[in-house]
């Protein structure tokens, strides 16, 4: 069955162009991780001394992040994949919330700036939409270093009442292994009087590579990586140059991209133990991987086969990756079952991969998939960060050319993608002009055994 879109104009905003069905080669090249970026950025509030932070990618978030260092007193300078910040001056403890509601990482300076100014206003960063988002473990572990924290009108004010207005070390233990309460507590404590200790703590990479950058500056951070890290108060902490870790996250979505186009490239840089999940079920639904040089990984696709993944804290299967390898088992051959235990509202993506042609079946917080032999490029848009990605990976995959919207999503955490994807043999591009006919979409045009699968599945 198939309608041809009427002839009529629409506005669509600035949005990619997918040609599906092209194979990749070569090499994708991976950036620094955002996610390790963004935390460095704000624990150079700890310091006096200039920090000069190497392999930072050009995204949207990190350049919410200078304008939030900016906006405190520091000062920042950004050379291409370089940023250099001297906080000595910093004068301001307080956020705005534009600043704040647009970047959640904004919420990692309040252990920084309590740290260094005795107090911090900074509004709740508030859910988004991947699920509630709460901060509850950042603040019971800053009241847990001697720190008053109220939380008044959606705004978190909290203060060190002591004489020497400094935080004192203690022993925390998270509920849930949080990442960002980790790194909070981390910060807070680098600088407090005496030792503390965080059980249960967060094991993400983006932990380690903050761990090393404090200890390079002449923290006492023993541990990081593991579920219990233990830090000893010092009496102030230096300068230092760091190069941030390659992002794990983007060399994932780059290898589940040679996966669902089928097609043996080379990703790097990047650090095989920081994606050890992920590459077991690449290997497990039909991939060859291998070590290729330094730091890079050699994928060859096979024949893809559906397999069950369900997302956990590091070195579980990551959150940020279960959209980009659900967009793989929509095209793999038989079942697959995909449970997102991490965030509450993380499944945007299968309306979208569904309206390409997927059989996909939510239950709950479990995804359940039949593999289809091929998508169908569409008119398709993305809802946040890691949906988007795994859109852009389905329209590649496709049939047919494909309208891709949502790059405010796709900007805050892939650079250049479509530059890189370009280099590896994709067709797709960046286009901005704001109305044309309807016609020249492409047709929506579902095959008939698409649409009855999708039946029988739900
Ligand atoms: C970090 O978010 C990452 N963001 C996320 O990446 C990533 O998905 C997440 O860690 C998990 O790996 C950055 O590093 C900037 P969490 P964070 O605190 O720190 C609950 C991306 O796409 N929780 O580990 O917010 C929370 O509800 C982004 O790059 C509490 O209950 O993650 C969630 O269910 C998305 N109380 C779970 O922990 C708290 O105080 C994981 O959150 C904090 C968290």
């Amino acid at each position: 069955m198939s309608s041809v879109a009427t002839i009529k104009r629409e506005f669509i905003p600035p949005h990619l162009e997918v040609k599906g069905g092209h194979p990749l080669s070569g090499v994708l090249k991976v950036s620094g991780a955002k996610n390790s970026a963004l935390v460095l950025m704000a624990a150079a509030l700890l310091t006096k001394e200039t920090l000069l932070i190497k392999n930072v990618p050009q995204l949207t978030d990190i350049e919410v992040m200078s304008e939030i260092l900016l906006n405190l007193g520091a000062k920042v300078a950004k050379r291409s994949n370089s940023i250099e910040i001297n906080s000595t001056s910093i004068h301001n403890a307080e956020l705005p919330y534009k600043l704040v509601h647009s970047l959640r990482a904004s919420f990692f300076c309040i252990g920084p700036l309590l740290t260094r100014l005795g107090e911090a206003k900074i509004p709740l960063p508030g859910g988004c939409n991947i699920g509630a988002r709460p901060i509850d473990e950042h603040i019971n572990g800053l009241k847990a270093l001697g720190a008053e924290v109220e939380i008044n009108k959606d705004v978190v004010k909290a203060q060190v009442l002591t004489k020497n207005k400094r935080l004192r070390g203690t022993n925390i233990t998270l509920k849930y292994p949080s990442v960002g309460a980790t790194e909070t507590i981390l910060m807070a404590s680098c600088l407090a009087l005496g030792k503390t200790t965080i059980s249960n703590a967060a094991r993400e990479p983006e932990i380690q590579d903050l761990a090393k950058m404090l200890n390079s500056m002449g923290a006492k951070v023993y541990g990081a990586g593991t579920k219990k890290i233990k830090i000893i108060g010092v009496e102030a902490l230096k300068g230092t140059s760091h190069s941030v870790i390659p992002d794990r996250i983007e060399a994932g979505t780059f290898l589940i991209a040679a996966a669902i186009t089928r097609s043996p490239i080379i990703v790097g840089p990047l650090i095989p133990n920081h994606l050890s999940a992920v590459i077991s079920k690449l290997q497990e639904c039909g991939c060859s991987i291998s070590h290729h040089g330094n730091h890079h990984l050699k994928i060859t696709p096979r024949d893809i086969s559906g397999v069950d993944i369900t997302t956990s804290p590091f070195p579980g299967f990551p959150t940020d990756l279960q959209a980009p390898f659900m967009s793989l088992m929509a095209t793999a051959k038989g079942s697959s079952k995909i449970k997102e235990k991490v965030f509450e509202k993380r499944m945007q993506h299968v309306f979208e991969l569904n309206k390409m042609g997927a059989c996909i079946y939510l239950e709950k917080d479990t995804a359940h998939i039949k593999g289809v032999k091929e998508l169908i490029g569409s008119h398709v848009a993305g809802g946040d960060l890691r949906s988007s990605a795994a859109i852009i990976l389905a329209c590649l995959s496709a049939k047919g050319n494909s309208i891709f919207t949502g790059l405010e999503h796709l900007d805050r955490g892939y650079e250049k993608l479509e530059e890189k994807l370009t280099n590896a043999g994709s067709i797709i591009s960046r286009e901005f002009d704001h109305t044309r006919s309807r016609s020249s979409f492409p047709n929506k045009t579902i095959s008939e055994d698409n649409i009855n699968t999708q039946k029988k599945a739900a």
